[in-house]
């Protein structure tokens, strides 16, 4: 038997909730908010369609009564207010970070053995949050934005290309943040063929570029941040730990020297298990990626700082 929670059925933590259920990635799902009916009534929704799909993982929801998060085996966090169009993630620090400390204490009260993936934003600002206040092994908390923002760059390769996304290799190291992400041009492939082969330097630099806003213009055209992608992303991380799956996703994670960096959570690629981070890959970065590497931890490292610790 395996247990999700998913904290937050705004659209973020719903889509997630729903993709692991419609993917039977876990047996149980349970949606735990704080606005009265609404997990309640996306879990019946979702379960209306089990018939439809042929969907065999459960799913409730509950309004702040984490005695049903009881036991789980990876908790999700989605809370707090999503950004609004104009907005950086770095401006909703103040309100997510109460948030934030308030919902790891009360899940890991009821599931202590859980493995903890953050999706608030700024996400890797609320990892380092996490890490702070649980003192938990550095394995079990996973900030998601790698996996989501690779997922975009793939996109934008993949529209650059006009090509299938499923034969496009890339992924995103870095801050998840419009300034801090950096693409990885150099590793990006289509069916293993370099990237820069297939395209002028200003067209993958154009990629990158709108990847990295890629976030701020979806929350343009909304009115408020995406869900699709970012539920999906989630989703894939779970089910890489759940599953066993040892996949290489960047993920934010607490750095320990790793790629010269201590005592700070940034995207780097990790391996993921079902120990959940087993492993960073640290790769060989050249001049260019150094420098960009430790701009983007500085960043963060500036947004960490107005933290309440
Ligand atoms: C985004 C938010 C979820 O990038 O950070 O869409």
């Amino acid at each position: 038997m395996s247990k999700v929670t998913v904290v937050g059925a705004g659209n973020v933590g719903a889509t997630a909730a729903n993709v692991i259920a419609i993917r039977e990635v876990a047996d149980e799902v349970v949606m735990i908010d704080i606005k009265e009916g609404v997990s309640e009534g996306k879990a019946m929704d979702m379960m209306q369609t089990a018939n439809l799909l042929d969907m065999n993982t459960r799913i409730s929801g509950v309004t702040n009564d984490y005695k049903a998060t009881e036991g789980s085996d990876v908790v999700v966090i989605t809370s707090g207010i999503p950004r609004k169009p104009g907005m950086t993630r770095e401006e909703l620090i103040g309100v997510n970070a109460g948030i934030v400390k308030q919902v790891t204490e009360s899940v890991l009260a009821h599931s202590p053995n859980a493995i903890i993936i953050c999706v608030s934003n700024p996400m890797d600002t609320m990892t380092y949050l996490i890490h702070k206040i649980s003192g938990l092994p550095k394995n079990r908390i996973i900030g998601m934005g790698g996996a989501l923002d690779s997922s975009r760059f793939k996109y934008y390769l993949s529209k650059a290309l006009n090509a299938n996304p499923n034969e496009i290799e890339g992924f995103v190291i870095g801050g998840h943040g419009d300034t801090t992400m950096i693409p990885m041009k150099r590793f990006a492939a289509y069916r293993g063929v370099p990237a820069a082969s297939l395209m002028s330097a200003e067209t993958l630099d154009k990629v990158a570029a709108d990847t990295m806003v890629g976030g701020a213009t979806l929350t343009k055209l909304l009115g408020t941040s995406a869900w699709y992608a970012p539920g999906a992303a989630t989703a894939e991380v779970v089910e890489a730990i759940l599953h066993d799956q040892k996949c290489m996703i960047p993920c934010s994670a607490l750095l320990d020297g790793e790629y010269g960096e201590k005592d700070l959570c940034i995207g780097v690629p990790c391996l993921l298990g079902k120990n959940g981070i087993e492993k960073i890959i640290e790769l060989d970065l050249n001049d260019e990626e150094k420098a960009l590497f430790a701009k983007s931890a500085e960043a963060v490292r500036k947004t960490n700082a107005a933290l309440p610790l």
